[in-house]
């Protein structure tokens, strides 16, 4: 991958879109701080000095279907590099990673990703895949639920930080079958109550696995739901 840096800069989502969509491929936008960090579901992203706010882009052969694989991967990568740094980073289903608080499902909130991509129905142009980690910030400049790096153990070396979370990534994108498998062992939600909002409506129940896409698979009260995409929130 070639690293684009910014001191400082609006999102490196919107600047990834732009050069994805001028034929760039396995180029990552890295900045220090982002002045409008964006999150899912239109919400905004708070990226101060010091934090890891990063976006990849590829260009797969893979179908539009498969690129929920691809966020997967890259929380795995997260995740992985994180612990590396000492913490105890866990993934929340789809692809937050956190750290646990206790035994039963609680948690606070290290890092996010906003995925976007372009392309056709069968076949992804370009996808962009962001991840934002709080890395060496104090958690009074983050939103409730949130932990950083710094909070969990202490400063870390951002430039390993990312060279680690790049080559995990680049390993699992040539191995997508090895996604599913990683992102299990370092599951938080598997075995948890929850409650997954989606644009249908809600289901509330266990959740027992994920499947080979990804989608978590519910123990509802009327049987097994699998659900592709949605907000999950851990119950107790
Ligand atoms: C979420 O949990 O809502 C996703 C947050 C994603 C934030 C990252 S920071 C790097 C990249 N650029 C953005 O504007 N957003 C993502």
């Amino acid at each position: 991958f070639s690293i684009e840096y910014h001191d400082s800069i609006g999102s490196t989502n919107d600047r990834a879109r732009e050069l994805a969509s001028e034929g760039a491929t396995d180029v990552v936008v890295l900045a220090d701080e982002q002045v409008g960090g964006r999150g899912r579901l239109e919400r905004e992203w708070s990226a101060p000095s010091g934090g890891v706010w990063l976006s990849i882009v590829t260009r797969p052969d893979i179908a539009p279907a498969q690129a929920p694989l691809y966020t997967l991967a890259v929380s795995v990568a997260t995740a992985r590099a994180a612990r590396e740094a000492g913490v105890d980073a866990r993934i929340k289903w789809p692809n937050d990673v956190v750290v646990p608080v206790g035994e039963d499902g609680e948690y606070r909130k290290l890092s996010g990703i906003l995925t976007e991509m372009e392309g056709e129905t069968d076949r992804v142009d370009w996808i962009v895949v962001g991840p934002g980690i709080n890395a060496n910030i104090d958690t009074d400049a983050l939103p409730e639920g949130a932990t950083s790096i710094r909070d969990e153990v202490g400063d870390v070396d951002r430039r390993r930080f990312v060279q680690r979370l790049l080559e995990e990534f680049d390993r699992y994108r040539t191995d997508l079958e090895a996604v599913v498998p990683a992102w299990r062992e370092l599951a938080l939600t598997l075995g948890q109550r929850v409650r997954v909002e989606r644009a249908t409506g809600e289901i509330v129940g266990e959740a027992v696995d994920v499947t080979e896409s990804g989608a978590l698979v519910i123990e509802t009260e009327d049987g097994q739901e699998t659900v592709a995409a949605g907000d999950c929130e851990h119950l107790r």
